[in-house]
C-alpha cells in the first residue's frame, strides 16, 4: 500500500505533470530524466493511469521551457535567489542546482505536507508552506541574497483573472526589477478543457483567460518573450526528442500550440 493523499481540488491537479515526468523518465530519449518522478508515482497510492492524452507530454515540455529561463537567470546570477510558487512535487531543484544558487519552494499547507514526506529543506533549499495570493513569504525573499526569478508554472491558470491580475500588480510593486516566469493561455484552450481527457480526470478547471501576455504590461511587467510548444528556446530545442520537434511543427496551428504560452516579463525599474 502506497502513500495516501488527500488534496484540494487546484491541488490535486499536481498529480497530472508528475505522471507527465515519470512517463517521461522511462522514456528512452527522456527531455527531463526526472527518476525521482517515478519514485514518487510507485510510492503515492493514486490512480495515475487515468491520466491520458497529450497534456502529459505537454506538461514535461513546459518544464522545460521554465527551467531555461532559469538556467539563463543562473548564468547571470549565479548566487541569486529563485522561488518556485506553486510547486507542486517539482524537482526543478535538483535538476537546476548549480552549487551556489538559494531557492525556496513554496505551495499551499496540503501540498507541502505531501511534499515534505519526500523532500527535505537542506542548504540554499527552503520549501514553505503558504499562498501565492498572500504576502507572508515576501520577508523570506527579502532575506535571501537577490537578485531574485520568481515562477509559477500552471498556477494561476486556475484562478480568475482579477486575483492573478492583482498578484502580478503586487509582485511589480514589492519586487521591481525581477524577472518573472508564468504561463498564460488563451480563449481557444481554456474552452477546450472540458474535451482535454486530463481534465475530465479531475475536478478542477482552469479559469484565467489570457489571450496576449503584452496586455499584461499596463501591472508594471516588460514582456521580455513568449514561447510555445512550437517555438523553444533554440538551446532547448536540439535537446527535444525528434518526436516533440515534429508533434510542435505539425500542431503548430493547434490551440494548445498556439495559444499556450511560457512567458518571461521583467517587472518594472522602482
Ligand atoms: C498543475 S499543479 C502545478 C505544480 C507544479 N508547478 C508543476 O508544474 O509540476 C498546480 C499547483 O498549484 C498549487 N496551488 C494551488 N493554489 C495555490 C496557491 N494559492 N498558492 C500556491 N500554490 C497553489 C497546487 O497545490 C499545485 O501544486
Amino acid at each position: 500500500m502506497g502513500e495516501t493523499i488527500s488534496l484540494g481540488t487546484v491541488q490535486e491537479t499536481l498529480l497530472i505533470p508528475l505522471y507527465g515526468r515519470a512517463r517521461d523518465a522511462r522514456h528512452r530519449s527522456s527531455v527531463l530524466g526526472d527518476k525521482k518522478a517515478i519514485e514518487l508515482v510507485e510510492a503515492i497510492d493514486y490512480d495515475f493511469s487515468k491520466f491520458r492524452g497529450p497534456s502529459l507530454a505537454g506538461s514535461v515540455l513546459r518544464a522545460s521551457l521554465f527551467d531555461e529561463y532559469v538556467r539563463g537567470f543562473l548564468r547571470e546570477h549565479p548566487d541569486g535567489t529563485v522561488v518556485d510558487l506553486g510547486c507542486g512535487l517539482s524537482t526543478r531543484f535538483d535538476r537546476l542546482d548549480n552549487g551556489r544558487v538559494h531557492w525556496i519552494d513554496l505551495d499551499l499547507e496540503d501540498t507541502m505536507a505531501l511534499r515534505r514526506r519526500f523532500f527535505q529543506d537542506r542548504d540554499r533549499y527552503t520549501m514553505v508552506a503558504g499562498s501565492i495570493f498572500d504576502t507572508d513569504w515576501f520577508a523570506l525573499v527579502r532575506e535571501r541574497p537577490g537578485p531574485v526569478f520568481l515562477l509559477s508554472e500552471a498556477v494561476l491558470l486556475y484562478f480568475p483573472e482579477e486575483q492573478v491580475h492583482a498578484t502580478l500588480r503586487r509582485f511589480a510593486e514589492e519586487f521591481p526589477d525581477t524577472a518573472l516566469a508564468i504561463d498564460t493561455g488563451g480563449s481557444m484552450m481554456m474552452n477546450s478543457q472540458d474535451r482535454n481527457p486530463v481534465f475530465q480526470a479531475v475536478s478542477a478547471r482552469m479559469q484565467w483567460i489570457c489571450d496576449a501576455p503584452a496586455t499584461l504590461e499596463p501591472l508594471g511587467l516588460r514582456l521580455r518573450e513568449s514561447r510555445t510548444f512550437a517555438q523553444p528556446q533554440p538551446s532547448i530545442a536540439r535537446t527535444w526528442p525528434l518526436r516533440y520537434r515534429l508533434a510542435g511543427k505539425l500542431f503548430s496551428r493547434t490551440a494548445p500550440v498556439t495559444t499556450y504560452k511560457v512567458n518571461l516579463f521583467t517587472t518594472e525599474t522602482a
